[in-house]
């Protein structure tokens, strides 16, 4: 039986008070009832720290939100895996489509990032999807499988169980346009299909895949009751305890 996980990836939102504020009342909510849910969260780097903190003793875990994949020299504005790992990250996401749009990032840079976080001890949760275009298409799955081919090239069945996968159609990212538990569901089975095909069975079953894109309370139980969906990647509405919570108690 594979964990239940909810992430919250507050992409660039909450500066220092801010993530206080949320982390606290994330925190208060969590200590009412507790869960056997893995519950992590990504605030910006400038919180990681402070969150780093706050979360001592509880059982909510620490991702950033992305890295570089050198250890350390010229590259101004960026940041390594082992600062991460000072800051007290477990965690960290890598190739959200956001990356991958906005800032260009290929699936060969998502390669090497994944490869520095494994050898650094930062577990990665490794973010694929298709565009809207590209699923008109009709090539979602191509799309998802060369993502995944090309981002896991190289990478060791035993470096693999520690990765986290989570499937966000960039069509259903910040859009409120979710996909179907249908929808969601059949690339997920895709997904699971082919780590069968690249490692082993084993892998394929243990491997936790998340769903990502417009998750909402009034949803997320719907898609995570999916046979394949382990999880939610929540964006928007993880920026609200009271959301974030109730997406947490709904599975
Ligand atoms: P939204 O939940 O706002 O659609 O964002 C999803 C996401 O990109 C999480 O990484």
């Amino acid at each position: 039986m594979r964990r239940k996980v909810i992430a919250g990836n507050w992409k660039m939102n909450n500066d220092l008070s801010g993530s206080i504020s949320l982390i606290s009342a994330i925190k208060n909510g969590l200590s009412e009832k507790g869960t056997d849910n893995l519950v992590i969260i990504a605030p910006p780097y400038t919180s990681l720290e402070t969150a780093c903190a706050l979360i001592k003793d509880t059982e909510i875990k620490l991702s950033a939100q992305n890295m570089h994949f050198e250890e350390s020299g010229a590259f101004t504005g960026e940041i390594s895996a082992g600062m991460l790992k000072s800051a007290g990250c477990e965690y960290v996401i890598l190739g959200h489509s956001e990356r991958r749009t906005i800032f260009s990032e290929t699936d060969e840079i998502i390669n090497k990032k994944l490869k520095k976080a494994l050898s650094s001890e930062l577990l990665p949760i490794f973010c694929i999807g298709e565009t809207l275009e590209e699923r008109e298409s009709g090539k979602t799955n191509s799309i998802v499988e060369r993502q995944i081919s090309s981002g896991l090239d190289g990478i060791s069945e035993s470096d693999f169980n520690k990765i986290i996968i989570a499937y966000e159609p960039v069509w259903a990212i910040g859009t409120g346009k979710t996909a179907t538990p249908d929808q969601a569901q059949e690339v997920h089975k895709f997904i699971r299909n082919l780590i069968e095909k690249i490692y082993s069975k084993n892998s394929a079953e243990k491997c936790i895949i998340l769903y990502g894109g417009s998750v909402k309370p009034d949803n997320s139980a719907e898609l995570l009751s999916q046979n394949d969906i382990d999880g939610a990647l929540v964006g928007g509405a993880c920026l609200k305890s009271y959301s974030f919570l109730e997406i947490i108690y709904s599975v």
